[in-house]
């Protein structure tokens, strides 16, 4: 079953970087870059930066901690797009950005 949460508000998060939200047992990193929003799971699959720290760039996340960097769309590595981390929909209701989530 797919959820739908208010995960954060336009406001917070400044053009071109990132913030992380809590999300049950996970935290989702949420992006502002080029106009739109992305989310995807913090947890770097390297060794497990926050992304959301991480520096955005031309539709890519560099991790802060070793600068793999992750597609904002897909979540691929772009040096290994074999190697991808979880991205998620979000949808911008008003102010709100609504985050759709499969329920595990
Ligand atoms: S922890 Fe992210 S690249 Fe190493």
């Amino acid at each position: 079953m797919t959820k739908r949460i208010t995960i954060a508000k336009k406001s917070d998060i400044p053009e071109n970087e990132g913030r992380a939200f809590p999300f049950e047992d996970r935290m989702i990193a949420v992006f502002f870059h080029n106009g739109e929003y992305f989310a995807m799971d913090d947890f770097c699959p390297h060794q497990g930066a926050s992304l959301a720290a991480g520096w955005v760039h031309e539709g890519s996340v560099a991790c802060p901690w070793h600068a793999w960097r992750f597609a904002l769309k897909d979540g691929c590595w772009l040096d290994n797009p074999k190697i991808k981390t979880d991205v998620f929909p979000i949808i911008v209701e008003g102010e709100d950005l609504i985050l759709e989530i499969d329920d595990e």
